[in-house]
């Protein structure tokens, strides 16, 4: 399903990747590890194809970062749900309206939206604050309505970027706890974090940038 085969990718003066390959297969999860600065952001964003690789290839579904066109990038898009650590929810709107936003953008029929969104609250568990100002809501409860955000157009991948950050270790748990839930109906996870805590307890496969590589593997005790 996502499949990333020797890309090499620079910044005007720094090199990220070197012949770097992840494979990750549809409804797996795992995270992505890897010093502050290493480049995990960096390969989110190619698997969004916001940035692309200088050589190699990131192929997600059918979509190919060589042969893509910028009128695809939507459809892509649209198969990939994205979590940050800073949540990036709208102040001007409630949470409902956070999420329709989304499916309006796509053209989604109106009569789809009211299920749909009720749909992800109720998965994420916000159901009762679906009319409240996400400025008015938890850390815990800001991501889970990003993930309900996130899951609105059942993406077969859901890219998250440090989405406990900001949170507390027991807030982040239960975020862990939500992503794993979605991946077992059959999404795809990948889990960027620095926090070995999380990834004890996530307990499941790592791809760690380190030398401009992605190794494979599970967390060894010099990480921990
Ligand atoms: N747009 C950019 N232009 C030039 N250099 C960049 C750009 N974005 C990031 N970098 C550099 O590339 C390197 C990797 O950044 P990236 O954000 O991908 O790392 P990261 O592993 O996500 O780090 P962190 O754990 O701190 O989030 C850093 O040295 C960063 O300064
Ligand atoms: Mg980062």
């Amino acid at each position: 399903m996502l499949s990333i085969q020797n890309i090499s990718f620079n910044y005007d003066n720094q090199t990220l990747f070197e012949n770097a390959n992840l494979e990750l297969g549809a409804g797996e999860f795992a995270f992505l590890i890897g010093k502050s600065g290493s480049g995990k952001t960096s390969l989110l964003q190619m698997i969004y194809m916001n940035l692309l690789p200088q050589s190699g290839t990131v192929t997600v579904g059918n979509f190919n970062s060589r042969t893509i066109k910028k009128s695809e990038l939507p459809l892509l898009r649209r198969k990939i749900g994205i979590v940050f650590q800073d949540f990036k929810l709208l102040t001007d709107r409630n949470v409902f309206e956070n999420l329709s936003f989304v499916l309006e953008v796509t053209a989604t029929p109106k009569k789809d939206i009211k299920k749909k969104v009720n749909d992800a609250l109720n998965e994420v568990g916000l159901s009762h604050k679906r009319l409240n100002n996400p400025e008015k809501l938890s850390g815990g409860e800001k991501q889970r309505v990003a993930i309900a955000r996130a899951i609105l157009n059942d993406p077969l991948i859901i890219l998250a970027d440090e989405p406990t950050g900001n949170l507390d270790p027991e807030t982040s748990g239960e975020i862990l706890d939500l992503l794993q839930k979605i991946n077992k109906r059959g999404t795809a996870i990948l889990f960027a974090t620095h926090n070995y805590e999380m990834v004890r307890k996530g307990n499941t496969r790592i791809f760690k940038i380190e030398d401009k590589k992605i190794l494979k593997g599970f967390l060894k005790q010099k990480d921990q």
